[in-house]
């Protein structure tokens, strides 16, 4: 059995020894990409001279890591990191054609679990570590704003939100082509409240919503309160929901709005091509289907500009563009926004009456980090360590998962969608693996049909440590134990 002496209380014995803490400490090399693919390592008797270690224990840890995949022996030639296996990419996905109540387990949720079992590797919480995020800056400028205007503890704010925040966001639209006025800008508490102001707005309990399949739970959840029937569409983990399944289900349902995530989907990861974005939103258009644009992770690129949303392509207002500073400034804060097009003053009421406001101090406080440059540093910041928290999660995935896995690397966003095979529940692995202290999401989650029994959610939100590596090669364990029949 794996060694998770990390995760457990007690360290196993060969933990202690000189050969496993060499091994350790290459496996780290190999998997930070210190050492790349292909790379020959330091001969035994090199190594051992340089370390003042025996020959033997050299050895061992070679052996070690030759035992769990990270290098292989050429005859003659020495040892090397070995080259990583591709998964293949998982399919168009085939959900049921007729839309479906939505009834979610909420003992299924990965807040649900981190409270109910005692999590040691939480692959489960799309939340990013708290080191990731600009807190000390955002501290002091909420001083100095408590400081310029106290009265702002004591005021209630305007429930379409401050001026001088939403006049950010319009300044940062122009970066993607987007020609936004302050005045078209709504301010939520978080994507959440966006979400279910928007689909209150244009829906009635019964109606029929169609959305990409799988789905971000948290959209499935709000479907299910308002009593709104979920057309699951299929959809591309690389290029995202496909607008033929679209506009024909359109045609065979009374569908009422349609809410998707064109730029790294939750939790398919997809990106959708502009060309796709352009024919959806045209689509939509010409049938008066308003489009709901989840963009909260439109700003989680790992190279080159952030993708456009399809709010770009927006003509006539149809487009309502749904946005968080939540995943990428500050989750305390709970500060979302909406351009919600044609619906704004629809929005503006509905906001009116929900929540009324969203704080103003932490508005203000966001709006000044914003004007002060600081987040374009924190940005390149976090999409860094986004892009490699996955990379090395998709190196441990392929280095431990059984061969016939499906995985699809994506271009922005931290989590990764696996299907495995299908001999795999992964109700059953979940059960396994929390028993060991291992949390991911698992794939019926995201379906109304609760479908996707075979597939899992990994989120990737924290710097990569061999404790990481550890839990990802147990759970490639116990993936192939069920498929062994174990
Ligand atoms: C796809 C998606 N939309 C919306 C939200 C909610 O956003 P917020 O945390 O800003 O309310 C989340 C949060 O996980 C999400 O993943």
């Amino acid at each position: 059995m794996t060694d998770l002496s990390i995760m457990s209380a007690q360290p196993s014995r060969r933990t202690g020894t000189l050969y496993y803490k060499m091994a350790e400490e290459l496996a780290q090399a190999i998997t930070s990409g210190v050492l790349q693919a292909g790379e020959k390592l330091p001969s035994i008797r090199k190594l051992s001279s340089q370390r003042q270690v025996s020959l033997t224990t050299v050895m061992e840890a070679y052996r070690e890591l030759e035992d769990r995949g990270y290098i292989e022996a050429r005859p003659q030639s020495g040892f090397y990191v070995r080259a990583q296996r591709g998964f293949a990419v998982p399919d168009l996905t085939q959900p049921p054609k007729n839309p479906s109540e939505v009834v979610i387990d909420p003992l299924l949720q990965p807040s649900e679990l981190a409270r109910l079992h005692d999590i040691k590797v939480d692959f489960g919480l799309a939340i990013l570590s708290p080191k990731l995020y600009p807190n000390q800056q955002l501290q002091r400028i909420l001083a100095q704003v408590t400081r310029q205007d106290p009265e702002m503890l004591s005021d209630y704010g305007k429930p379409v939100g401050d001026l001088e925040l939403r006049r950010q966001i319009a300044r940062r639209a122009l970066a993607w082509g987007g020609h936004i006025d302050a005045e078209d800008i709504l301010i939520t508490h978080g994507g959440l409240e966006a979400l279910n102001l928007c689909l209150r707005a244009v829906t009635q309990p019964g109606d029929v919503v169609a959305i990409e399949s799988p789905a971000y739970f948290g959209l499935l959840q709000i479907l299910e309160s308002f009593r709104l029937k979920a057309l699951e569409i299929p959809t591309h983990p690389q290029t995202g929901i496909s607008i033929e399944a679209l506009e024909l289900a359109t045609r065979d349902n009374a569908v009422k709005a349609c809410v998707l995530l064109p730029n790294f989907s939750n939790p398919l990861g997809s990106l959708m091509p502009d060309e796709n974005k352009k024919r959806l939103v045209e689509m939509l258009s010409e049938r008066r289907i308003p489009l709901i644009e989840d963009d909260i992770y439109g700003e989680f690129c790992y190279h080159g500009d952030r993708p456009r949303p399809a709010k770009a392509f927006d003509r006539d207002g149809n487009v309502m563009q749904i946005a968080s500073f939540t995943k990428v400034v500050a989750p305390g804060f709970r500060v979302g926004w909406v351009v919600a097009g044609r619906f704004q003053r629809e929005l503006e009421s509905l906001k009116f009456i929900n929540t009324y406001s969203t704080s103003m101090l932490l508005q203000r406080t966001i709006a000044r980090f914003l004007e002060s440059g600081g987040y374009e540093h924190h940005l390149r910041r976090l999409r860094k360590a986004c892009a490699e928290q996955v990379a090395s999660a998709v190196a441990a995935i392929q280095r431990f998962f059984p061969a016939d896995s499906r995985l699809h690397v994506p271009q922005g966003g931290y989590v990764l969608w696996l299907e495995l095979n299908p001999a795999v529940d992964v109700l059953i692995l979940l059960q396994k693996a929390l028993a060991e202290g291992i949390s991911f999401t698992p794939g019926p989650l995201f379906s109304p049909s609760h479908s996707y029994r075979n597939c899992l959610r990994i989120c990737c939100v924290e710097p990569w440590t061999m404790r990481h590596e550890r839990a990802i090669q147990r759970l490639g364990d116990l993936a192939a134990g069920i498929i062994q029949g174990d």
